[in-house]
């Protein structure tokens, strides 16, 4: 961090302020990330079959709050050449997208051809103007009829996961060399299988579809890291990793002690990031001991906490070549007991909240906490042995929309900022996607909540990208490798 004098003039006034440089090392990559279902739009064509978010948004009565979906959101299918366009014109070098399962296997798991031909130019145009692609595999758009048959709950998943990874790898490996397998299990398991407010909208007692669905993403997740390693790396070379995302924990007062704090960050990061990247895998233990106790005081015959063998333990343990993290937000905590409650659905006995200062976006979830970022990826360094992390998404929401987009501004800045800081103390940060590059369609928030750094019109039909003014500091960042704070 260098700290130099700004000389701002004002109408006839001339004046001095001081800014904050923070730099980032030579060889950082910068990009942007969007995700299938919430970009592509061409929902029933060149043989997609449907996906639980097509079920979803649907419905009769959806519980998408705007009745929108996604059918065609930012036709990327059609119009990937203006993402691309938006990418070269900030300079970024890397885009992570995401990859429709439902587009590229058939309901009796062969290939789709249209899918592979429509990902495959994708990724040539990429490498041509110099783009890295980066694949996220899931990004939550499930074939339907995969969770007719239980989805994510289901055992059997974990075998027709690796088979659409081989797949991927096969049609796409010598030009992708960054795979993230998953993205974010913990919104779309616990939001998808325990609480029901996203697709497939399965609410279970007392988190067991949440945890079901969690045990099969690591499963699945160590068996296609295990198929890359042995099947196709000594001709690809390139590295898989998980993508996860968590706040950090910050204490609401001087009551409130470190193992709380480690306790709310190992129910939070640590119940996937334990078996994967911990020095003695399998889930936290502090999790594995509530959930099994409170399991037997249920009148349980077994934990809802599945447990690992011996033999998937030592699989999963440094089944990862990178960390890719989503974030947002923090929060501060407190343990319920200091509260004098004992909420019946919360294993980790922790709440957590907002403090009223932080900045809000218009997303309820979503304030600004740029000390969390650094101070989460120092906890992650310290927890986990510092492994390469890839910041695969970051950013702010809007409404109602606008150009003059100087929230984001300054929250990017802010996280920037950060993040620099936690790269000077060591953490090994090597690349960042700002989320995201376009608006697009936020899940059950519809086209309510913008998070773009390039506008679009939904009923434009030409889906023009608008670049905000988040577009400039993002190019003066890619330019100058520095953020000014
Ligand atoms: C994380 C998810 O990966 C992404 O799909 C979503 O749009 C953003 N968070 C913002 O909510």
């Amino acid at each position: 961090m260098k700290l130099f004098l700004k000389l701002l003039t004002l109408s006839s006034l001339n004046f001095a302020i001081f800014a904050e440089i923070y730099n980032f090392p030579s060889n950082f990559v910068w990009g942007a990330a969007s995700a299938s279902y919430q970009i592509e739009g061409a929902w029933n064509v060149d043989g997609r079959i449907p996906s639980i978010w097509d079920t979803a948004s649907h419905k009769n009565n959806s519980s998408v709050v705007d009745g929108s979906t996604g059918d065609d959101a930012a036709m990327s299918y059609y119009y990937y050449e203006k993402d691309i366009q938006a990418l070269k014109d900030i300079g970024f070098k890397t885009y992570r997208f995401s990859i429709a399962w439902p587009r590229v296997l058939t309901k009796t798991n062969q290939v789709n051809q249209a899918g592979i031909d429509y990902y495959s130019k994708l990724i040539d145009r990429l490498k041509e103007e110099e783009i890295k692609p980066m694949v996220t595999m899931y990004h939550w758009d499930l074939p339907q009829y995969l969770q007719d048959l239980g989805g994510w709950t289901n055992p059997a998943i974990v075998k027709y996961f690796e088979h659409y990874a081989d797949t991927l790898y096969k049609h796409f490996g010598d030009r992708v060399k960054e795979w993230i397998t998953f993205n974010e299990p913990a919104t779309f398991c616990d939001g998808g299988y325990s609480w029901g407010w996203h697709a497939p909208e399965i609410r279970t007692e007392k988190q067991i579809g949440g945890y079901l669905c969690s045990h099969h993403i690591l499963l699945a997740h160590g068996a296609a890291y295990h198929l890359y390693k042995n099947k196709y790396f000594a001709d690809q070379q390139g590295k898989v990793g998980i993508c996860l995302n968590t706040g950090y924990s910050f204490p609401a007062n001087e009551n409130v002690t470190d193992e709380h704090v480690d306790r709310a960050m190992h129910f939070g990061l640590g119940r996937y990031a334990n078996p994967i990247y911990s020095v003695d895998g399998d889930y936290p233990r502090v999790m594995r001991e509530a959930i099994d106790q409170k399991s037997t005081d249920e009148g349980r015959r077994w934990s809802r906490l599945p447990h690992f063998t011996t033999a998937q333990v030592e699989s999963l343990h440094g089944a990862a070549d990178f960390l890719a993290l989503n974030y947002y937000t923090s929060s501060l905590i407190q343990p319920y007991s200091h509260l004098g409650w004992n909420p019946a659905d919360s294993d980790s006995e922790i709440h957590s909240f907002h403090d009223d200062n932080w900045k809000r976006s218009s997303s309820s979830w979503l304030v600004s906490v740029p000390e969390g970022l650094y101070h989460l990826l120092l906890w992650i360094k310290d927890n986990y042995n510092n492994p390469l992390v890839y910041i695969t998404e970051n950013g702010w929401s809007d409404l109602p929309m606008t150009i003059e987009d100087d929230g984001r501004v300054e929250y990017l800045r802010e996280h920037l900022a950060a993040m620099s800081r936690a790269i000077t103390d060591g953490c090994r940060v090597e690349t960042y996607t700002v989320w995201s590059l376009t608006d697009n369609f936020e899940w059950m928030r519809g086209y309510t909540e913008r998070f773009g750094i390039y506008a679009i019109n939904f009923t434009d039909p030409e889906r023009k990208r608008i670049p905000k003014n988040s577009v400039d500091l993002m190019k003066q960042v890619v330019r100058d490798n520095f953020v000014e704070v």
